[in-house]
């Protein structure tokens, strides 16, 4: 397999965007699939062969005594731990394609109006491609502390993500999936199909076919989620647990079946550790109002890194007011990766939190908890995670991560907005106080006591966005259809690909090219305003984000107070791509 060292990192990422987990190859079905055979073969062949150059200390029990300030020799040197992912069947196998998923697997409990997941037709982007490209793509390595700690040009195009020779990248031999040779579309992910499944991607806007190239903000929704919270509305409706009557059970039962599809979805252990909230933001406050309030005090420190959202800031800079604490920050490197050496030496006994994002929202980087976690873990010091950049790209498994805390958006992995998930540890939950105060958290109310009901009704008080959980219950199951390992690899060719074309417009900076990375494209335009090229895009039909990207330390660190970020979906395509660059070429500048 003479191209396998080309394509060893392209692999590295995709463990690593999947934890490892390539999942069932059965996930995917319908017309033209991949050659699942082939993805289980490579990967094994590409796991056996895969050194991690990072190996994890040995992981201690939460919460035991730290013995002081963890050696680094003697951590680094044992072997990392067999990632029970990667060793057995992945948890969450889907069985139907993106169209039969949703009626197959049903959400809600009435019959969704099938017909209307239909009859789109071709999505009507162009189908002209930009340019031609050839050749394969020559990859960096993995994480290590030596190549995290190194720093580049960071106005250097050829410090691109892991695109040595842009113009001679994505040609030339098999790809990570089997996709032989030269530009051709990335054969087998039935993207046509799915695009069928999304409405709102078939409309124009100023004159021009729409290009959603905004997804990391929010995500468009199939049909079949639209169809369930409509239908919920239409024949189901009714607040839950309070009533004893037929409409209420049905509600509750659709609420709380939601609550199970979640753990399914993150692999949590149980259903009782999936609380429901707003989104991200409200389950990180809440977090930091409940476990931080208990837990941090004058003096301690909470550890976050420079590449976190505003939401995975605000909420401990308030804490640390509050408490008298203090943040310490991780920094990145010229790439956007974290310097894992600094976080080492950043935990200590005062330490009572890390903080982190899974998937950076400006930069793309996907962080390497796998050492983060039980790096902190050694510490006694449990970890949150920011997972609203994850969930909707890679496969998660809370357990086989160890995260103490895991959070994410509905709206952000095709679900409606107002509804979030707080995954915590049982035992976290247990201890925490309440967040909200009001009906259906408490067991029994006197003026003079109150007795809580156990997590997650705890943390769920008054009445929640059950149509929201409905909506999410469906897209969970739109996403389990496609399956999460396939969804990685395609979106991972898209970057490859959108990356590849970037470095050959004129003046382009790009801004975050870690080795490992979600598909998202931050970039400037010399000497044109970010805002005047989002405009000029949306002027072609193509929507993405230009501003600060709720992420000001992480764009400060580059030296910019804006950018520009196109962001990918599964529903995206080359040609899409190819319509961006193109508008990118015919920019005008001053
Ligand atoms: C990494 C990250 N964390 C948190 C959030 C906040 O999510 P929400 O606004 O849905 O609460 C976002 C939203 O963009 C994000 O990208």
């Amino acid at each position: 397999m003479p191209w396998l060292a080309s394509t060893t990192c392209s692999w590295a990422v995709i463990k690593t965007m999947t934890n490892g987990n390539l999942g069932s190859a059965s996930q995917i079905t319908g017309e033209d699939p991949f050659d699942s055979a082939l993805i289980t073969r490579l990967f094994h062949e590409v796991s056996a062969e895969f050194q991690q150059p990072f190996p994890s200390p040995a992981l201690p029990i939460l919460g035991a005594a730290a013995s002081g300030p963890l050696e680094k020799e003697s951590g680094y040197s044992s072997p990392p731990p067999v990632h029970p992912i990667l060793s057995e069947p992945a948890p969450h196998s889907g069985t139907a394609g993106p169209q039969s998923a949703p009626s197959a697997i049903r959400s809600g409990g009435h019959a969704p109006a099938d017909a209307n997941t239909q009859g789109f037709g071709e999505p009507r982007c162009s189908k002209e491609r930009f340019g031609e490209l050839s050749s394969k793509p020559d990859v960096r390595s993995g994480h290590s502390l030596s190549h995290l700690s190194e720093s580049e040009s960071e106005s250097d195009p050829s410090a691109l993500y892991f695109v040595r020779e842009p113009e001679k990248a994505l040609g030339g031999g098999p790809s990570i999936i089997g996709n032989v040779g030269g530009a051709a579309p990335f054969r087998g992910f039935p993207v046509e199909k799915i695009r069928a499944d999304f409405p709102a991607l078939h409309q124009q806007v100023h004159g021009r076919d729409l290009i959603w190239f905004d997804n990391a903000a929010t995500t468009h929704k199939p049909q079949s989620v639209i169809d369930a919270v409509s239908g919920f509305y239409a024949h189901d409706y009714s607040n839950v647990n309070r009533a004893a009557h037929a409409l209420a059970q049905r509600a509750t039962e659709l609420y709380e079946s939601g609550r199970d599809k979640v753990r399914e979805f993150i692999g949590a252990s149980s259903k009782d550790e999936i609380v429901f909230v707003r989104g991200a933001t409200e389950a990180i406050n809440l977090v930091a109002q409940t476990f931080g309030k208990a837990q941090v005090g004058a003096g301690d420190e909470i550890l976050l890194t420079t590449m976190e959202h505003h939401a995975n800031i605000v909420p401990w800079k308030i804490l640390a007011e509050q408490t008298g604490a203090s943040l310490r920050v991780v920094p990145i490197n010229d790439r956007g990766e974290l310097l894992l050496d600094h976080f080492a030496t950043l935990l200590s006994s005062r330490t009572k939190l890390v903080a982190i994002t899974h998937v950076s929202n400006a930069l793309g980087t996907i962080n390497p908890l796998e050492h983060i976690i039980p790096l902190a873990h050694a510490y006694g010091v449990p970890v949150l995670v920011d997972g609203a950049q994850s969930t909707p790209h890679i496969p998660i498994d809370v357990q086989a991560l160890g995260a103490d805390f895991y959070v994410f958006s509905g709206h952000k992995v095709f679900a409606p907005t107002g509804i979030g998930i707080l995954y915590g540890r049982k035992e976290l939950l247990e201890s925490m106080p309440p967040y909200q105060g009001g009906g259906a958290m408490i067991q029994d109310v006197t003026f003079s006591k109150i007795t809580y009901n156990p997590p997650p009704q705890k943390f769920e008080a008054g009445t929640q966005h059950i149509a929201g959980v409905v909506g999410l219950a469906a897209a969970i199951d739109y996403l389990q259809g496609i399956g999460m390992p396939a969804i990685a690899a395609y979106e991972h060719e898209l970057l490859e690909y959108a990356t590849a074309a970037l470095a050959e417009v004129r003046g382009i900076r790009p801004i975050g090219t870690a080795a490992s990375k979600a598909s998202v494209l931050t970039f400037n335009v010399n000497g044109v305003d970010s805002e005047e090229v989002g405009q000029f895009l949306d002027s072609q039909g193509v929507a993405v984000r230009a501003g600060h990207h709720c992420a000001q330390p992480s764009l400060r660190r580059f030296g910019v107070e804006k950018a520009v970020r196109p962001s990918f979906a599964f529903y995206n395509t080359r040609e899409e791509i190819d319509v961006l660059i193109r508008a990118l070429h015919q920019l005008p500048r001053r």
